[in-house]
């Protein structure tokens, strides 16, 4: 949806900054901002600014920046239309809405009714857990040592043993016998007539990364099969898209994501701490699951069980998420089966140092192959370096491919130059593998000739925006079209129309870019010290040349496009003058 400019600026101007930021982190005032600790990096002293004049926020430590969208963007992983409609909600600003054809509006009304019988049956069941009948499931969760909190937390409950109370209930309330079927909660048969899917069974609701509940685990007390039972897939659950946990996970800022196999393993995991845990719901990890995770973590930490299906489960999720391109790590819970098993033995301290020591996928999938080669069997040896030649292959980038040959040199005491030799012979072969395809983003990279370019183009707006009253002595010379790069012509258009009104608005200026990373770095153009340059005339040389590097620029831009615009020469023309003029110039800083 498409909201216009004068709309978000609305829902903006009423979503007061520190009152929405105080929802999330705890801030004090000093002077005329406030500070708390930063939300988005680890921290042990506040170096998170807010100010109320701005309307913006600041991370001295980490650079994260912007205006109210911005935050709740970074905060709740939300798009920009996302944020804005949950701002606007709160603020109690109607956002228009979508004109749906009348079968989106079916399906999307079917959708709500899924919805809503799946949240009425984990009420149910939450419900059963905490009465006579539920009364093995709630020993059974004690049993696992969760504490009421977590229980509480993950909304658990109990499926009892009565075969079609659900059923009952949920007739009750008045869904009929095809939605709760559809909903996978219930089915039909001759013999038992409408009867419940789940029974006797402690409940896991499974909830989307809205916290909405989608679908249901159930899980066997004692030994018997299957041990766990989950829901079918419906309209509003698809297993290869959702994970277990995720609804917290997404927001607990720690640039990783623990990636278990179980419900228990998260939840225990949680219980720790360890807020970042997922898993994939009762089926094997997925490329869509990945997609999903790159959203919220660099890096997966994978936590699989340790036994030879965790294993495999484990190679082959490195796979998946190399062609995503997240890079993966692998977690070695030896001697115990799994996270919950290894908390519950050796707690939480322990599991720090294992996740210190999380070993690098590769090095994981090298060890792992190893095991099928005798290596004192030189045959064996050499067929086993072959394949390891042909895995590096792999690496697309060279540079990665480059430091991993190196490293595998290293580690497996094989002479630098012969293991390069044969890396490269095999891909004379076969070639090296194509980069994974990753996601567009507006960050521009680091060396890139452009960045030298918008530097000054950067610096001259931070500092007008520190002194506004420099303005009209460069007026004469400089224009919006002589910034060239994207972001900041947006900027400075913006800028130098509130400059020559006479009032600067960072924080609608922000607003102007979706993308997170755009408003990152607009947002630093308002945050940014200039310099401290000790004498009044180095700080007039200084902005001299940033002003006369910006003319320069701008007429060098022009005349790369001659011949192509007609407008150009004319700029050109223009341009020139100008920067004769001022190169002759002294502006006077006072
Ligand atoms: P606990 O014994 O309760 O600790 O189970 P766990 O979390 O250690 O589970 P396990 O490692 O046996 O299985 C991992 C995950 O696979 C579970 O959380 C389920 O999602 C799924 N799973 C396990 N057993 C079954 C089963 O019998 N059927 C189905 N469909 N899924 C299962
Ligand atoms: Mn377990």
């Amino acid at each position: 949806m498409y909201y216009p400019d004068e709309l978000i600026e609305e829902v903006r101007m009423r979503s007061d900054i520190v009152d929405v930021i105080s929802g999330y982190v705890k801030i004090q005032k000093k002077g005329s901002n406030y500070f708390g600790l930063c939300p988005f990096h680890n921290e042990k002293s506040p170096s998170f600014s807010v100010s109320p004049s701005k309307q913006m926020f600041y991370c001295f430590g980490c650079g994260a920046g912007g205006n109210v969208f911005t935050f709740v963007m970074q905060y709740e992983n939300y798009s920009f239309q996302e944020a804005v409609k949950l701002l606007a909600q709160r603020a109690g600003v109607d956002l228009p809405e979508v004109e749906y054809t009348e079968e989106v509006k079916k399906r999307e009304s079917q959708r709500a009714r899924l919805l809503e019988v799946n949240k009425e049956a984990a009420k149910y069941f939450y419900y059963q857990l905490r009465g006579k009948n539920g009364q093995a499931g709630y020993q059974y969760l004690k049993k696992r040592q969760l504490s009421e909190e977590t229980v509480k937390k993950f909304g658990l409950g109990f499926a009892n043993v009565t075969s079609n109370d659900l059923v009952l209930y949920l007739k009750n309330k008045g869904y009929d016998d095809r939605l709760i079927t559809e909903a996978g909660l219930g089915s039909f048969d001759e013999k038992h007539g409408m009867h419940d899917k789940f029974w006797n069974r402690v409940m896991f609701p499974i909830q989307d990364i809205n916290h909405r509940v989608v679908g249901f685990g159930g899980r066997v007390m004692g030994d018997a099969k299957p041990k766990y039972l989950n829901s079918p897939e419906t309209l509003i659950f698809d297993k290869s898209r959702n994970l277990y946990g995720l609804n917290y996970a997404r927001t607990a800022h720690t640039n990783n994501i623990i990636l278990c196999e179980g419900y228990m393993d998260v939840i225990a995991m949680h219980q720790a701490g360890f807020s970042q845990a997922a898993a994939s719901l009762g089926t094997s990890f997925t490329p869509g699951q990945a997609n999903l995770l790159r959203r919220y973590a660099k890096e997966v930490i994978l936590a699989y069980d340790s036994d030879g299906a965790g294993v495999a489960a484990a190679l082959r999720a490195i796979g998946i998420l190399k062609e995503v391109g997240l890079s993966g790590k692998v977690l070695n819970l030896e001697p115990y089966k799994d996270p919950d098993e290894f908390m519950k033995n050796l707690g939480k301290e322990a599991f720090l140092e294992r996740l210190s020591k999380a070993e690098n996928s590769f090095f994981f999938e090298l060890r792992m192959l190893q095991r099928d080669y005798d290596l004192n069997d030189p045959e064996a040896k050499t067929r086993f370096y072959r394949e390891i030649a042909k895995k590096l292959c792999g690496f697309s980038e060279e540079v990665e491919r480059e430091n991993y040959i190196e490293a595998v040199a290293d580690k497996y005491r094989i002479g630098f130059d012969n293991l390069r030799r044969l890396v490269y012979n095999y891909a004379a072969q076969t070639g090296f593998a194509a980069p994974a395809v990753r996601p567009k983003s507006g960050i521009q990279k680091k060396n890139d000739p452009k960045e030298n370019k918008q530097k000054p183009q950067k610096l001259l707006l931070t500092w007008l925006v520190e002194e506004p009253g420099l303005w009209p002595k460069i007026k004469k010379y400089i224009s919006a079209k002589d910034f060239t790069g994207e972001l900041y012509q947006t900027i400075a258009e913006k800028l130098l129309e509130d400059l020559d009104a006479g009032k600067v608005n960072p924080a609608a200026i922000i607003s102007l870019f979706t993308d997170e990373e755009q408003q990152r770095e607009a947002a630093s153009v308002f945050n940014t010290k200039i310099m401290e340059l000790n004498t009044g005339a180095e700080r007039e040389k200084a902005f001299h040349d940033i002003v006369l590097a910006v003319k320069r620029n701008s007429l060098d831009y022009f005349s790369g496009q001659l011949g192509s615009d007609v407008s150009a020469l004319s700029k050109v023309i223009e341009g020139k003058k100008a920067l004769e003029e001022l190169s002759k110039t002294h502006i006077s800083l006072d």
